[in-house]
């Protein structure tokens, strides 16, 4: 199957870019942090002392895309992978809307597989044309007054009982909490307010309330007692030594994408596809090094300490964010790591491309392209009214002008001595986005070793939360 394909020579410019030979003189660098990660996976993976200066190595994500897909296959029914789907099932059949409750790593994932792989507006489609799948609401991602409530009245509002009693399955909704601690404040508060909706919701009814909340938690803690106490008949663990931002492809992402109709088998198959070739190619042909020897480099070399990453596409927008918030918690620690600005094009071309064009030399810019369109191209069509003066491109459809963009996009860019590389997506589905998401998540982690900054953990995020928790109990 078609792997993803990154290429750099974009970034390759006398005096403002890189020079081949850059790339040649880091390679023994960047071989020994891709053995570095592997020893770290297989470190984790034997259950070893971890030692100090390693800690926390969260390094558990790297071989999780082989081991489930390895248990799935001998045991299709009862594996972690199975029991996914089986519950997203049950709930697609059960309910017509599902609330993902969740904040960074626990959220970027699944909203991020919404928007790169279902219809753009999966939401308002009747249930047929969403294949019988749940419409999927997000919070817990943030403290909102207004979008709770919203949230809220939008739930209450469906949840009418039809003549004989009964509930429609269209207004039947469920609650999916995933907290890997159990105990970050934003989502622990909308669970319990969404709870409360639920239960009136059920009708008091014990049963029903614990069989329309799946819970994704760590082995402990508050959302695992409370799950518990609940009596939810399914829930999902998140491993210890995978981080939050490291857990796309675990129940966290898995749960998520199962229930919008995904194919969950196939999105570690993409991981592990990428797996493969991060072990395997060498620098030069190796997406993963590749990727992170150029940007590496041109922020060690030329100081542009931005990378944006530019999609193509409104789909991959999500992506893009789930990526921000990989980068700059992973990285952006001891006052280094670059900085990473996601924008959607041609979108921002009209907000932010001024300064890309223009502004300081601080930018590499890395073009996300989708190859191949999903659906037929659309035509601009010809008209009898051409006072647009479009009838000269009536030929033309939508992806030949989003290849045209890109392709002028590219030629000021260099024209200007401004780097971009390409990072070439066959087509945007399951398997590609799989191997999207490894290639990223190991990048991060071959980066975090090779500047010697540890990838895993996210020690400066507890500072706000001792603060606000401080606040709120009257003790600052
Ligand atoms: O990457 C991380 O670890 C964080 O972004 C967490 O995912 C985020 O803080 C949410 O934590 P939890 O899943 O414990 O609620």
């Amino acid at each position: 199957m078609e792997l993803l394909r990154y290429d750099p020579s974009g970034a390759l410019i006398d005096e403002t870019g890189l020079a081949a030979s850059d790339l040649e003189s880091v390679a023994p660098r960047l071989t020994a942090a891709r053995d570095e990660v592997l020893a770290d996976a297989q470190l984790w993976q034997s259950g070893s002392e971890v030692p100090e200066k390693k800690q926390p190595l969260d390094a558990g994500f790297i071989h999780l895309p082989e081991r489930l897909l390895k248990a799935f296959r001998a045991d299709p029914a009862d594996s972690e992978v199975g029991q996914i789907i089986a519950t997203a099932s049950r709930l697609a059949n059960s309910v017509g809307r599902v609330v993902v409750l969740g904040i960074g790593g626990s959220y970027m994932g699944a909203r991020a597989l919404l928007e790169a792989c279902c219809h753009p507006y999966y939401n308002q489609l009747d249930r047929d044309m969403r294949h019988g799948r749940p419409q999927i609401f997000f919070e817990g991602h943030n403290v909102d007054n207004n979008g709770t409530q919203g949230l809220i009245d939008l739930l209450r509002a469906g949840s009418g009982t039809t003549k004989s009693g009964t509930t429609e399955i269209s207004d039947r909704w469920a609650i999916v909490v995933i907290s890997k601690s159990g105990a970050t404040l934003e989502t622990a508060v909308a669970f319990r307010q969404l709870l409360a909706e639920l239960r009136t919701a059920c009708g008091d009814d014990p049963q029903a309330l614990a069989e329309r909340v799946v819970p994704v938690t760590g082995p402990a803690g508050r959302l695992f007692d409370l799950s518990a106490a609940l009596g939810c008949p399914d829930r999902f663990n998140i491993p210890d030594g995978v981080g939050g931002r490291f857990s796309i492809l675990t129940s966290v992402g898995l749960l998520p994408a199962a229930l919008m109709g995904l194919d969950i088998v196939k999105l570690l198959e993409g991981a592990a596809a990428m797996n493969e070739h991060f072990r395997t190619a060498p620098p030069g042909e190796n997406g993963v090094l590749d990727f992170t020897a150029v940007g590496h480099l041109m922020e060690e070399r030329r100081g542009a300490n931005i990378r944006v990453l530019s999609t193509w596409g409104r789909r991959l927008e999500a992506v893009g964010l789930w990526y921000d918030q990989l980068l700059a918690e992973s990285l952006g620690k001891q006052q280094r790591g670059a900085t990473p600005l996601t924008v959607v094009n041609t979108r921002d071309l009209h907000s932010r491309g001024q300064q890309h064009q223009e502004g300081r030399r601080d930018k590499l810019i890395t073009n996300l392209i989708v190859d191949h369109a999903d659906r037929p191209p659309l035509g601009v069509g010809h008209s009898q009214l051409d006072h647009d003066q479009l009838n000269a491109l009536s030929e033309k459809t939508l992806p030949d002008i989003l290849t045209a963009a890109i392709a002028g996009t590219n030629r000021a860019y260099r024209d200007d001595g401004r780097p971009t590389a390409d990072l070439h997506l066959p087509r945007l589905d399951e398997y590609v986005l799989g191997q999207l998401f490894q290639m990223l998540m190991l990048a991060t982690a071959v980066e975090g070793r090779l500047i010697d900054v540890n990838p895993y953990g996210q020690p400066g995020v507890e500072a706000y939360k001792r603060h606000m928790n401080a606040y709120l109990r009257g003790e600052e």
